[in-house]
């Protein structure tokens, strides 16, 4: 019998996009007469990324996506899985867009993957399947959300809107996911977006409790299926609806696991997102995005990474990060990406927010963003995309 030598799958590329303006949460606790501390501080975020009229998930996704294609090419790309909760259809893919967008070979199968905020992690745990099957095959997996909540309601400094875009495959250069991941499901009413509304519903509170739940479920089965113990574990990244949500989780986890609680070592991976606000599916992704690019001792190194969807889905995955990941790092796009978006005025912001629900009627979008993609507008009832020309 031949020994057989175990295979490195993992994460190769992680790229990141948001939307063409920003909501300062200062300027929202000034109109709402909030102390911005409160935002700062007590939720532990500082702005909001709000997409302008041409672009959605779609245009976000595919921009983060260009960016792992320019990098890397398409070849052994044969599986795009777009993960979202604002879908722009019922019925198409938002990845058959990209696919065109992009230009991607005929050779390739392209889904939709929905729940709620974790629907990116289970994307990224079939790629890694499909690697692990056929190592030759590379898997572009793409998060992109809207976080939309109604104004005037406590949900509304936690919106935001962003994407990641994450190449998956073997001998990567990131991470190598470690094969045991712990998982927990429980059916709750915390969070969730019915069919004809463009705004989430939320029972703040029950989601709160309902994410340290799953996070403490999916610590106690990873134990249980051999993964590693605390100590073990280097740095932490957690799903960031709002980033004290990650603090208020880990904490609770220290507890449960008897050891001191360091909220200092949580604190890099925040980076981005205080920044973007909620990126719903692309949020860890953004977080672990940070960490890689900012933390300077992660070399060969274990983290975890949380994942959490309402409704409600949590996993937790380990991976091991390459002794050179710091020659891939990305720190001066994701300051370009996060710095030329263009400030809003809370009444411009709340003029586009209640114009921002999706619609079947035909229209025509206003040219306004600076990505590479954008949406044209609605024609004969369909969704027209195009690419923008670049200075
Ligand atoms: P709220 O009404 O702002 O809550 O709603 P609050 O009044 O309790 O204040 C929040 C914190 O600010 C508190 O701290 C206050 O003490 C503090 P805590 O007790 O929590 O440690 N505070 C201050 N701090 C400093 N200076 C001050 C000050 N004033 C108050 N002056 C809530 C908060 C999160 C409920 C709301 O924003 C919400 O409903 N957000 C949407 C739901 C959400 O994000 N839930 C997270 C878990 S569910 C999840 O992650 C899934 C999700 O991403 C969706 C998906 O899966 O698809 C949402």
């Amino acid at each position: 019998m031949t020994t057989q030598q175990s295979l490195s799958v993992g994460i190769h590329d992680i790229a990141i996009a948001t939307g063409h303006h920003v909501l300062e949460l200062d300027d929202l606790a000034e109109r709402l007469g909030v102390d911005p501390a409160k935002y700062h501080v007590g939720i532990g975020q500082d702005a909001f990324s709000v997409p302008a009229p041409d672009e959605d998930i779609v245009t976000m996704g595919a921009a983060a996506a260009k960016e792992v294609i320019d990098r890397h090419g398409v070849e052994g790309i044969r599986t795009v899985l777009f993960a979202t909760e604002s879908g722009v259809d019922q019925s198409k893919a938002a990845g058959v867009f990209v696919h065109g967008l992009l230009g991607l070979p005929k050779g390739v199968r392209v889904v939709e993957l929905k729940q709620a905020c974790y629907g990116g992690t289970a994307a990224v745990q079939l790629a890694l399947g499909i690697v692990a099957r056929a190592p030759h095959e590379r898997v572009l997996v793409i998060a992109a959300d809207v976080a939309r909540y109604d104004v005037d309601t406590a949900a509304e400094p936690t919106q935001g809107a962003g994407a990641a875009a994450i190449l998956v495959s073997a001998d990567p250069d990131l991470i190598e996911i470690e094969p045991a991941a712990g998982v927990f499901t429980a059916d709750v009413d915390d969070f969730w977006r019915p069919n004809d509304r463009s705004t989430a519903l939320v029972d703040g509170r029950l989601s709160v409790s309902a994410y340290v739940d799953a996070f403490i479920g999916a610590w106690d089965d990873l134990a249980a299926q051999g993964g590693p113990a605390f100590g073990d574990i280097a740095r932490f990244v957690h799903h960031q609806p709002f980033t004290k949500m990650a603090i208020k989780a880990h904490r609770k986890l220290t507890q449960h696991v008897g050891e001191p609680f360091d909220e200092s070592e949580l604190a890099i991976g925040f980076t981005y997102n205080k920044q973007t606000g909620n990126t719903y599916t692309a949020s860890i992704w953004i977080g672990l995005a940070a960490l890689l690019d900012l933390d300077d001792d992660l070399a060969g190194q274990r983290i975890a990474m949380f994942s959490y969807g309402s409704g409600s889905v949590g996993e937790l995955m380990t991976g091991i990060v390459r002794p050179d990941h710091q020659q891939h790092r990305r720190v001066g796009r994701v300051q370009e990406v996060l710095g030329s978006r263009v400030r809003l005025t809370v009444d411009e912001y709340r003029a586009l927010h209640a114009a921002g629900a999706a619609t079947s009627e035909d229209v025509e979008r206003p040219r306004v963003t600076a990505g590479p993609f954008r949406f044209a507008g609605v024609r004969g009832g369909a969704r027209h995309y195009e690419a923008v020309a670049q200075d």
